[in-house]
């Protein structure tokens, strides 16, 4: 760094010599806050997540020990952002607490090559690895040998986090990467539990692992399933929303500056209890599965969206009164966006150019990755009678299923499907000839 200055703005350069090479640490509150980290919910607006000192530093840390199976002098490769919670728990506070070599990975899966991080496992020689199984998807179709050209035999444990993990990810994950001696743990969390809350715990005598499942509770956490009236769902090979019947150290505190929508959000569906907005499987081993959202949150390569933030910034176009946004199932990204757009009458720009403005809105408002893979103008939407946008249909044709719709008889007017079809119809043909 003092290289990098010198001989330039020799000025701040001595500004940062009067600066105290130590900083005393101040005293802080167990409840005070510790960062705040914006996340998407089921409404436009983002929740600014509010962790606080203690509880969310002993969960970090705990986990990041237990889960992982960490030992003094391990070297922890988490290759998150860290400006996202993976980043914060795993790169930064849970391995930071425990003294621990921690790996800040910057590069991309695939820069410059595909073999980027086994490369950096072999240079650095990392124990823990630890990623999200959209870059294993990925990562996989490149094939096995720029894995195999380097030296993984540091590795201990593989981790996958983010969304859940198809069973050939999972193998190739295992079996490739890991030669098949590594354990593998899928590790289920949010933003809002500050740490790994479902996970198997190989490191424990009980230490089976089931493939692409996330298994077992953590120290502290109580998973329950609930049904749509808000009973408790006993026993085995059972599927509900996934709550957590008590409180744990690491849970978030409250929204930035809305404690009511805090509680409104994750305590009022299912009184007394935190509902995760994910729904899961409990087998009659009592292991659970996450099976995804129950709400309109989607999981694109891993970022959480919800579908009205994606709306919202399609709406700010001038031409476009409405639009809606519906997840569907992608073999890489896990899922992506597909856009039904309505445009206003007597528009004077092409359709063309009204979805190039659209992805460049997405772009700008919230990122690259949340742009629609797919884009189709319609002329309206399709709404019941007391004006909700029926999703259910929109989501079996964003899929691709546009032969069985289930009932659309509580539709204000069932014509509109059959000219959404005639639209996504023409599209479809439109793609194929590109
Ligand atoms: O739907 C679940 C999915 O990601 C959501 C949380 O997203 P976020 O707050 O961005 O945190 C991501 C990193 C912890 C969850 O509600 N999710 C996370 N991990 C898994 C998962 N879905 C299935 N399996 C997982 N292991």
């Amino acid at each position: 760094m003092s290289l990098l200055l010198r001989g330039r703005t020799t000025k701040s350069t001595w500004e940062m010599a009067k600066a105290e090479p130590v900083c005393p640490p101040e005293t802080m509150d167990s409840e005070d806050m510790l960062f705040m980290l914006y996340t998407s919910g089921s409404t436009g607006k983002p929740k600014g997540i509010v962790h606080t000192q203690a509880g969310y530093l002993l969960y970090a840390s705990l986990t990041h020990k237990y889960v992982f199976d960490y030992k003094q002098g391990d070297v922890f490769g988490c290759v998150a952002d860290i400006g996202w919670i993976t980043g914060h728990s795993y790169v930064v506070y849970g391995p930071l607490c425990n003294g621990a070599t921690t790996v800040l990975f910057e590069s991309t899966p695939t820069y410059p090559d595909p073999g980027r991080y086994w490369e950096t496992v072999e240079r650095l020689r990392i124990n823990q690895f630890y990623g999200a199984p959209t870059a294993i998807r990925l990562l996989l179709k490149y094939g096995d040998e720029w894995v195999k050209k380097y030296d993984r035999s540091s590795l201990k444990l593989l981790g996958s986090v983010g969304e859940p993990i198809n069973h050939e990810a999972w193998e190739w994950f295992y079996n490739v990467v890991g030669e098949g001696r590594c354990d593998l743990v899928d590790t289920w969390w949010q933003t809002e539990t500050g740490g790994i809350c479902i996970s198997p715990r190989p490191s424990e005598s009980d230490g089976e692992i089931i493939p692409a499942m996330a298994m077992r509770p953590f120290f502290g956490i109580r998973p329950t399933l609930l049904n749509e009236n808000g009973k408790v769902i006993e026993g085995g090979d059972v599927s509900g929303a996934l709550c957590i019947a008590q409180a744990w150290p690491g849970m978030a505190r409250t929204i930035y500056g809305d404690h009511q929508r805090f509680v409104d959000a994750y305590f009022k569906t299912y009184p007394g209890y935190y509902f995760t907005g994910d729904g899961a499987y409990r087998s009659d081993e009592g292991h659970y599965q996450i099976t995804g959202r129950m709400d309109d949150v989607i999981n694109i390569s891993g970022h959480r969206l919800g579908t009205a933030e994606i709306e919202d910034a399609l709406d700010e176009h001038p031409d476009v009164p409405e639009t809606a946004v519906i997840g569907f199932p992608h073999d890489i990204k896990g899922e992506a966006a597909f856009a039904f757009v309505v445009l206003k009458d007597g528009i004077t720009l092409t359709e063309q150019a009204i979805k190039e403005d659209l992805k460049s809105i997405v772009a700008t408002k919230i990122a690259k990755y949340a742009i629609p893979d797919h884009i189709l103008m319609v002329k309206r939407l399709p709404k019941t009678r007391s004006g909700k946008i029926m999703r259910r249909v929109l989501r079996k044709i964003a899929g691709g299923n546009t032969e069985d719709l289930g009932d659309i008889t509580t539709l204000e007017d069932p014509t509109i499907i059959t000219e959404i079809l005639e639209a996504y119809h023409k599209y479809k043909t439109e793609e194929a000839a590109k």
